[in-house]
């Protein structure tokens, strides 16, 4: 006897992209079918640990594919087994993930985080090294600088933007030492200063010597930057951020083709570093008005660093949106579609006084960690997200005691020019 009747789907098709179709039109149906769902227009969230199987048989079958024991037909899904190793709310957003960046395959996850951690677990083992761009952000930072080594993996820092060439004899290095690079993992433009690295170029380092090329893409992507049209091979993202947008989610997600988005899963599924179905639910809302988020942000973005550029009370602004002629400025141009809404400056003085004094008066910007939401944040580097990276390294990094980060959000763009004039001005 079945435990379901046999025209219950068990198994769900992978959607196909309709040709010609824009991702943010597909945002409110891709990969979801109403009919399955008592007509909702909206997917419900499937708040269930487990799903009920037809037959003995067909669990069995459905394992022998999760665990890779069996070779599978890539024309016959995975069965839906147990939420640790997929969902339909999962399911869905990974569907929709790879529309905008033009992926084969995506995997979701409870945190940016985890979606890094989890993808460098799976892909380097103890004795084999990784390099990557600094500054980053201050978690991958420890677990490069800190953690990994712990487990034997040998991790080295390269400057962002660095010269291929460099970066190429340090891979030589490596091999010599016999630690030979298995991942170059590039965060740009890197948090906070906003330097961007060459994915293109460093993309042919990495594979010329065997690595895979892996992007922190949560600053600029995926709207204003798709590194695996460059040559990436797998990206990354605090979906927190601009995906989610709402400051209201923490999850994350990694994509790119599908043997290696396969073995991530692998290791996602038995870390446990699985999305829960609400969080998932909660980004597939936060996905229908992504470009209108992320543009309205970059466009107010472009006003606010203008206004900051020409205030006396402003030492230094970094902006993609207003970098001088040269080497950056025309990496820029070629790999990024529009600079984002992340500002770094520095007050006049360019002291922690000055920048604290600033976070302390700002009234309708709030001084919260976080970016990519649809309020504008403001932050102190330093003593705050990066506050892990040691001082020294920091200083040579470019992160100075005065920077502060504002991630400009949807308000009036008058509005947050008017809390920045005022927090500037005189006491
Ligand atoms: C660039 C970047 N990558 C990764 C992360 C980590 O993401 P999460 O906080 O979702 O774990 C962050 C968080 O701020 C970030 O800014």
């Amino acid at each position: 006897m079945s435990h379901l009747p046999p025209s219950a789907p068990r198994r769900r098709e992978r959607p196909h992209r309709p040709p010609g179709r824009h991702p943010e039109s597909l945002m409110m149906s891709f990969g979801y079918r109403p009919e399955l769902s008592e007509g909702a227009i909206k997917p419900p969230i499937f708040q269930t640990s487990t799903f009920v199987f037809h037959s003995a048989e067909e669990g069995k079958e459905f394992f022998s594919y999760a665990y890779g024991l069996a070779e599978r037909d890539p024309a016959r899904p995975i069965g839906l087994i147990y939420s640790r190793l997929n969902n339909p709310n999962i399911q869905i957003l990974e569907d929709r993930l790879n529309l905008w960046d033009g992926a084969e395959a995506s995997a979701a996850f409870a945190s940016g985080m985890a979606a890094i951690a989890t993808s460098i677990l799976a892909l380097v083992r103890p004795g084999e090294s990784i390099v990557f761009s600094r500054p980053l952000y201050g978690g991958t930072d420890y677990l490069l600088e800190r953690l990994l080594p712990d487990m034997g993996i040998v991790t080295r820092a390269v400057p962002a933007g660095a010269a291929a060439g460099a970066v190429e004899e340090l891979f030589a290095a490596l091999e010599r030492e016999g630690t030979p690079c298995r991942l170059l993992l590039l965060e740009t433009p890197a948090n906070p200063t906003l330097v961007h690295s060459d994915i293109a170029a460093l993309s042919e380092v990495a594979h010329r010597r065997g690595a895979c090329c892996a992007v922190d893409n949560t600053l600029l992507g995926p709207l204003y930057q798709q590194p695996l049209r460059h040559g990436a091979d797998l990206v990354l993202y605090s979906a927190t951020k601009y995906l989610g947008g709402h400051s209201d989610v923490v999850a994350g997600a990694a994509l790119g083709c599908e043997p290696v988005i396969e073995r991530i899963k692998l290791y996602r599924t038995i870390l446990g570093s699985v999305p829960d179905p609400h969080s998932a639910w909660l980004l597939l809302r936060s996905l229908e008005t992504f470009k209108l988020r992320m543009t309205c942000a970059r466009k107010n973005a472009e006003k606010v660093a203008r206004f900051l550029a020409g205030h006396p009370g402003v030492g230094s602004v970094l902006y993609p949106g207003l970098l001088p002629e040269g080497e950056q400025r025309e990496l820029f141009a070629r790999q990024c579609t529009g600079p984002g809404a992340l500002i770094a400056f520095e007050p006049a003085e360019g002291t922690e006084e000055a920048a604290f004094r600033l976070l302390n008066r700002v009234r309708l910007i709030k001084l919260a960690v976080s970016l990519g939401g649809t309020e504008s944040l403001i932050e102190h580097p330093a003593t705050m997200t990066h506050a892990d990276v040691p001082v020294e390294s920091q200083r040579e990094l470019g992160i100075t005691p005065g920077m502060v980060r504002l991630s400009v959000g949807i308000e009036h763009p008058d509005d947050l020019i008017a809390d920045l004039a005022e927090a500037l001005g005189p006491a």
